[in-house]
């Protein structure tokens, strides 16, 4: 039997850092992940850059059916934290756009950042470790017993840190929630988020014409909204704003788009006329949007014989009709492309059986949860890993 007075299982991102913490505070930790490599997401992030925190960070940037559960950790470890340590090791970063912070040269940095406080931590960590079972022991002391592939452990506080779902083929599981209600907590209901939206019938037709345009627009679904750029793929829209709105997106809701956020075409259309413009509309839209987008979205919307016509010659409601199809674009997204491609789960272990302080399950003294295997959903931007920085050095004070 190995013991430890901590074991976290999960080596990503809040576990990682968890075991750092408590290492730090001289308890004997250990990391238990089935993968055959630490960090994974890591790596991936931020397009191999990882957007590991952003400059703005509030609880509003957090989607939980408890909004109040993150504000804690937030505070007590913040992004100028998470800052401050990865100054001390020099690392190179930039801010991107809207205080998202990145690395300049790759995800690994931080990885490495991370691996080398768990080794000042002095915490031990197994990859390809398979966890059969989890009981309950009073054992010498301990609480938890582990029957591992390696195995078997024992430990005082067992700290849950498998993260969500998305992205199977990295090692994803539902392992933490299978823990969860083995251990009594409950469970809020579970989606792929931050994913791009599919689509079918005609609006299928129309992305895959548009697959690899990209504009900025504003994204609006369940009165939240992104001005942010969205993408056209081939199976339907991605791109931050499509991304950033598929957080508050449920199935059946309408997505609208505006596809001119910055101007508004009743007032162009005016000053057009008033100008004597003589072009042709299609091409005065030219100044706003790309000439593919244009030919197509013309074409979608029946506008094709509209837009021969000079503009002094549009009536008010025709100005109108494209005043609408511009700015306010209505579509039922026919689903999303799921955990294959989503950058995190929304839902989880439910925050009200949990210690917002400590990440203690109410229920399970010495069990705890931490990153995104919670209820605690960031938006696009570096939140979610700010989340699993603040949870997992909270839990790692009092593991
Ligand atoms: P995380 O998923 O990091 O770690 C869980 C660990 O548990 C993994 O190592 C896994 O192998 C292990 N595990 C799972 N099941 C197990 C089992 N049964 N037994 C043992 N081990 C098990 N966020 C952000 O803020 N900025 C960004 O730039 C990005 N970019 C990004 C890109 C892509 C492609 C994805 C998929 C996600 C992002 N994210 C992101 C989200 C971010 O990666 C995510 O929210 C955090 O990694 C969550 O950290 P956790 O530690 O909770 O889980």
């Amino acid at each position: 039997m190995q013991t430890y007075d901590c074991i976290i299982i999960g080596a990503g991102a809040a576990g990682l850092m968890c075991a750092a913490t408590a290492g730090k505070r001289g308890r004997s930790v250990a990391i238990l992940d089935h993968a055959n490599k630490v960090g994974k997401k890591i790596l991936m992030s931020g397009g191999g850059r990882c957007n590991f925190t952003n400059y703005d960070v509030g609880p509003e940037h957090y989607l939980s059916d408890n909004p109040h559960f993150c504000k804690s950790a937030l505070s007590r470890y913040n992004q100028w934290d998470f800052i401050s340590l990865v100054s001390e090791y020099e690392l190179a970063y930039h801010e991107k756009s809207q205080g998202q912070l990145f690395c300049d040269n790759k995800a690994k940095d931080i990885l490495n950042i991370l691996l080398a406080e768990c080794d000042k931590a002095n915490a031990d960590i197994q990859t390809r470790c398979e966890i059969l079972s989890v009981v309950t022991t009073q054992e010498a002391g301990h609480r938890y017993k582990l029957v591992t592939s390696m195995g078997n452990f024992a430990c005082q506080s067992l700290v849950i840190a498998t993260g969500g779902l998305s992205i199977p083929t990295m090692g994803a599981t539902g392992f933490g929630y299978d823990i969860a209600k083995q251990f009594g907590l409950k469970l809020k209901a579970r989606n792929a988020s931050l994913v791009p939206f599919t689509f079918k019938g005609e609006a299928l037709k129309l992305c895959q014409s548009l697959a690899g345009v990209s504009l900025p627009v504003r994204a609006t679904s369940n009165q939240q909204e992104f001005a942010e750029s969205l993408l056209f793929t081939h199976k339907g829209l991605s791109g931050p704003a499509a991304l950033q709105i598929s957080n508050y997106w449920h199935p059946g809701d309408t997505l609208e788009i505006d596809f001119l956020p910055n101007a508004s075409i009743a007032n162009v259309a005016q000053q057009w006329r008033q100008q004597g413009q003589k072009a042709l509309p299609a091409n005065l839209l030219g100044n706003f949007l790309p000439k593919r987008f244009i030919q197509q979205w013309v074409e979608f919307q029946g506008l094709t014989g509209l837009m021969q016509k000079e503009l002094a010659q549009w009536r008010k409601d025709e100005i109108e009709q494209l005043a609408s199809a511009l700015h306010r674009w209505q579509v039922i997204p026919n689903g999303t492309e799921g955990y294959r491609t989503a950058e995190v789960t929304r839902g989880g272990v439910d925050t009200n059986g949990v210690s917002s302080k400590t990440f203690e399950a109410k229920k399970a003294p010495g069990l705890y949860f931490i990153g995104e295997v919670l209820d605690v959903t960031g938006r696009l931007g570096g939140y979610n890993f700010q989340w699993a920085w603040a949870s997992g050095y909270c839990c790692g004070q009092h593991v």
